[in-house]
């Protein structure tokens, strides 16, 4: 079953279906350093670089194919600056990335297809916009059906909602969402998921290093699978005022549990998060500023964020830090990607 993957990124939703036995052909994206990471870890695949609001986008799209069948297309279009103009005007140039995604489907008439957003989009202009995508890929012969899920239903150490749409050519039936696999009660805590990683707090560590504990869970163990270096876990520097300040905030806080006068540069909503120990982290987002370690007095590392979002340790991720982090941080958690694509699976031919 061949996968192309539009606004791959680093291929976060890629690594899902390919854990599902999917065949991923082509990875697209425009970010240099995004592909890089795609094409170091994902070597049976192709990660080009097009600009997809390029008219000749699928064009280029074609002849990378070289013959090969579509059978599912994946997506997550940036929704930055979505705009509707008029009713139901969903032909405006600012959206165009996202119409990109109907050109393809048009294009390449796949099985299935599968979208993912931030769930604001659910309710943007009061639903209009998820209204507008279902009519539109209604006509071009697909069943749609989408649903906000949370990726720690999924075994995701981390409380990250994404709307999703799911197509399926209409002789193939109607995608229901896959069942959550652990209720809140069970899910994965911050410490299962990262407590194994040696702590980088006075030794900074190097891009590549090694483990110096043993896993204590099973959620340490499945991402460790068999990896022997530990890549892409290097601690950051704080000033006293920030160990300091962080070292105010209990397990599960933030800049409201601060004394007063204390952390007053930063009080929106994610300031002087510290994660907790036994819950999953809070959304995993590009920047690196805010949230914390549910024990130690600094952000996580690169690895950290992998590990919340569920990247294998043999996923390296390279480019600057900055860049890293936007990788991560954009990236579907693979575990969540993976049972959407196992239970489209079934619906699939041949
Ligand atoms: C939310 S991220 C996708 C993450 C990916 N699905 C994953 O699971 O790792 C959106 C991606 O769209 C890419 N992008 C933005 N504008 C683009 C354009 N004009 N052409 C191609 N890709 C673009 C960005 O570089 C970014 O990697």
């Amino acid at each position: 079953m061949n996968v192309i993957d539009l606004f791959s990124g680093c291929g976060g939703l890629s690594l899902g279906f390919q854990q599902a036995g999917f065949h991923v052909a082509l990875g697209i994206d425009n970010d240099a350093a995004a592909l890089e990471t795609f094409r170091r870890n994902h070597k049976d695949s192709v990660g080009a670089s097009v600009d997809l609001f390029d008219a000749a986008a699928m064009d280029r799209i074609e002849e990378l194919l070289e013959g090969q069948k579509v059978d599912v297309i994946v997506a997550g279009p940036p929704c930055q600056g979505f705009s509707l103009t008029g009713p139901r005007k969903f032909d405006d140039p600012r959206n165009k990335l996202y119409l990109r995604v109907f050109d393809a489907v048009r294009r390449f008439k796949p099985q299935g297809f599968v979208i993912e957003n931030v769930r604001g989009m659910a309710s943007l202009y009061g639903g209009q916009v998820k209204d507008e995508i279902i009519r539109r890929f209604t006509e071009l012969g697909y069943n749609v059906v989408w649903k906000v899920v949370c990726a720690a239903d999924y075994g995701v150490p981390q409380l990250r909602h994404r709307l999703i749409f799911v197509g399926i050519r209409r002789d193939l039936g109607t995608f229901e969402f896959p069942k959550a696999k652990l209720t809140p009660d069970h899910y994965i805590g911050c410490r299962d998921a990262i407590g194994d990683l040696p702590t980088r707090v006075d030794d900074l560590g190097a891009e590549m290093d090694s483990y110096q504990e043993a896993p204590f869970s099973d959620y340490q163990k499945l991402m460790r699978g068999n990896a022997v270096v530990l890549a892409n876990h290097v601690g950051t520097k704080h000033t006293e005022h920030v160990k300091n300040v962080i070292s105010m905030v209990p397990p599960g806080g933030n800049y409201k549990d601060l004394p007063p006068g204390v952390g007053d540069s930063r009080k929106f909503h994610v300031a002087w998060t510290r994660y907790h120990p036994d819950r999953p982290s809070n959304t995993i987002d590009t920047g690196h500023r805010n949230h914390f370690h549910y024990a130690l007095n600094r952000v996580p590392t690169i690895r950290e964020f992998a590990r919340l979002q569920s990247f294998p340790d043999d996923f390296v991720f390279t480019g600057t830090k900055t860049q890293q982090n936007r990788q991560v941080g954009n990236a579907v958690p693979p575990l969540l990607g993976q049972a959407i694509a196992e239970q489209l699976s079934k619906y699939l031919k041949g």
